[in-house]
């Protein structure tokens, strides 16, 4: 994590037009001050894998198809390469291209096979992603998508949220799963974000309203990071 002397996260964003994207694009840019970038994975993602494999193996009527993963806002990446060490097929999506540039960086010193991972520059809420090679093809459906810092990355108050859920709605395949570190469950209301605080409610209101039925709602084992105690992992299916 980096440190900052100037203004916090919460200000910098309470001083924006509400352009946020701009934001978070000129913060990878600048590239000091990240500071919800803890350098690996959570571990409650790491154990949520290896205890629950089924998640991420293929079916028994296709058990040699290969399954595929999208982080969205996957800053340096360290999960899409996660799922990509578990055999799947796995994309991260950034907004920024500085990000993005990053986590192809980071990639290049995980020793895995890069066919494994691959990294898109573009807007969640649009169709419109880029790959590094341009002839790529781009799954519109994955297997698994997991949000970890993402929603609660995204303004309550541009009714962002429910536009999250009917873009999972979209992305997660039918039968697939949205895998949910849900954070930050401590955090008061009523404090600015970024990260705006969540409740377990929240993600069961929204999710459940566009198709999702919870399957597994799990207290971790281990954490990372301020969520310590409080963060809670749901599994999604959809419908
Ligand atoms: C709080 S950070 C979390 C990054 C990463 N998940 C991690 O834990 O290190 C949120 C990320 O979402 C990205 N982001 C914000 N809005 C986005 C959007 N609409 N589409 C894609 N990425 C976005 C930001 O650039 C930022 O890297």
């Amino acid at each position: 994590m980096s440190e900052q002397s100037g203004p916090t996260l919460q200000d910098q964003f309470a001083a924006t037009n509400g352009d946020h994207k701009s934001l978070w694009e000129a913060l990878w840019d600048d590239g000091t001050y990240l500071p919800w970038d803890r350098g690996q994975s959570s571990p409650s993602l790491v154990d949520l894998l290896n205890d629950h494999p089924s998640l991420i193996t293929p079916s028994s009527s296709s058990p040699s198809q290969q399954l595929t993963s999208l982080v969205p806002g996957c800053g340096r990446g360290y999960d899409v390469l996660l799922f990509a060490s578990h055999g799947l097929k796995s994309y991260g999506l950034e907004i920024s291209s500085s990000a993005v540039t990053a986590a192809r960086q980071n990639a290049k010193t995980s020793g895995l096979k890069p066919e494994l991972y691959n990294f898109l520059t573009g807007d969640f809420f649009t169709d419109n992603w880029e790959a590094e090679e341009s002839n790529t093809e781009i799954p519109r459906e994955f297997d698994v998508v997991y949000d970890y810092t993402f929603l609660c990355a995204l303004d309550p108050s541009q009714g962002l949220r429910e536009k999250w859920a009917d873009r999972m709605a979209g992305l997660v395949r039918k039968g697939g799963v949205l895998i949910c570190l849900e954070f930050p469950l401590y955090k008061d209301l009523e404090l600015p974000g970024p990260p705006w605080p969540l409740r377990e409610g929240v993600y069961r209101g929204l999710l459940e309203n566009v198709g999702f039925v919870r399957e597994m709602y799990v207290t971790p084992k281990r954490y990372l990071g301020s969520g310590e105690g409080s963060d809670m992992v749901s599994v999604w299916r959809r419908q």
